[in-house]
């Protein structure tokens, strides 16, 4: 274990091939700020391209992992100051790390905190959590991709409550509903999410990455295009070290020894 300094909203830390970021502004219960933006965002990125790196964790605290977008600093912007400012624009490229990102969820995770564990591939909640999107009782709707992505997860019909609404969702319904991967003990949250990002990161890196760009398509391309994407991505594996290590090993009866390239 080995933190990482210069931040002052997140703290990084690494585990093996498991790089955690936690959300660190506790006195506004990780409320996302530009600053923590910019934070997650040069965080992520570095890990990113980073080879000793497999797998990203994002967590907050027991209370929250984040109650959204920071309320306080938007009050009293107009339209012309957040669109000069692009003001939630910096996410994109945290939605563009190219590694598995696991979000590990307990308390609060409303507005844009429910947006930003949207954004990560595979959602863990602690049985505390509670999710909502509950921007409609600011006057103002989800503005980090939560009318995007819950469409997306849920369907039509149950976002559409959800959004308009704005009721928060407990973690068993939104296990249920699929809007999280799964629920687990609230003390048992940090150790299942290191245990699967670790076991996510020992898995080859160029496969890893070549199968969360795929899956993106799948959001974003028609059926027949994305399945010729996967064709691409699927080919160019076979140029890799660690095909011909995994392949090897079958045949071998034993463990890969991935050099993750
Ligand atoms: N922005 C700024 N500050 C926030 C915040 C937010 N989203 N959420 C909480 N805080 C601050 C509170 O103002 C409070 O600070 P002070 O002590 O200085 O007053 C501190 O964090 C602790 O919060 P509470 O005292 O409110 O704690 P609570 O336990 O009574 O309530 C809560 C917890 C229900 C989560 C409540 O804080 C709350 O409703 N927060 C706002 C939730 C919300 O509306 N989120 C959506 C934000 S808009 C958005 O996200 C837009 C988008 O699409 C990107």
């Amino acid at each position: 274990t080995e933190g990482t300094g210069g931040y002052r909203t997140i703290r990084v830390e690494r585990r093996d091939r498991v790089a955690w970021i936690h959300l660190d502004r506790p006195e506004a219960l990780n409320a996302l700020n530009v600053q923590l933006m910019r934070e997650v965002v040069a965080a992520a990125t570095e890990l990113d391209g980073d080879d000793g790196i497999g797998a990203i964790v994002v967590t907050g605290s027991e209370r929250a992992f984040a109650a959204g977008a920071d309320i306080k600093e938007m009050a009293t912007k107009s339209t012309a100051e957040m669109r000069a400012d692009g003001h939630f624009g910096g996410w994109a490229a945290f939605a563009a790390v190219r590694k598995p990102v696991i979000a590990a969820v307990s308390g609060y995770a409303l507005g844009g905190g429910c947006e930003l564990a949207l954004m990560c591939d595979i959602i863990l909640a602690a049985d505390s959590a509670t999710f909502g999107l509950p921007e409609l009782s600011l006057g103002v709707i989800p503005g980090i991709g939560g009318t995007q992505r819950l469409v997306r997860a849920l369907g039509y019909p149950k976002a559409a409550e959800i959004i308009l609404t704005g009721r928060r969702v407990g973690a068993e319904e939104a296990e249920r509903i699929g809007l999280i991967s799964r629920v687990v003990p609230a003390d048992r949250l940090l150790d299942e999410a290191q245990e699967m990002a670790a076991s996510i990161a020992a898995k080859s890196l160029p496969a890893l990455v070549a199968a969360k760009a795929a899956m993106d398509a799948a959001l974003e391309m028609p059926l027949a295009e994305g399945i010729a994407l996967e064709t691409e991505h699927f080919t160019a594996l076979f140029d890799t070290e660690d095909q011909q290590e995994g392949m090897a090993a079958f045949s071998e009866k034993r463990e890969p020894r991935f050099r993750h390239r």
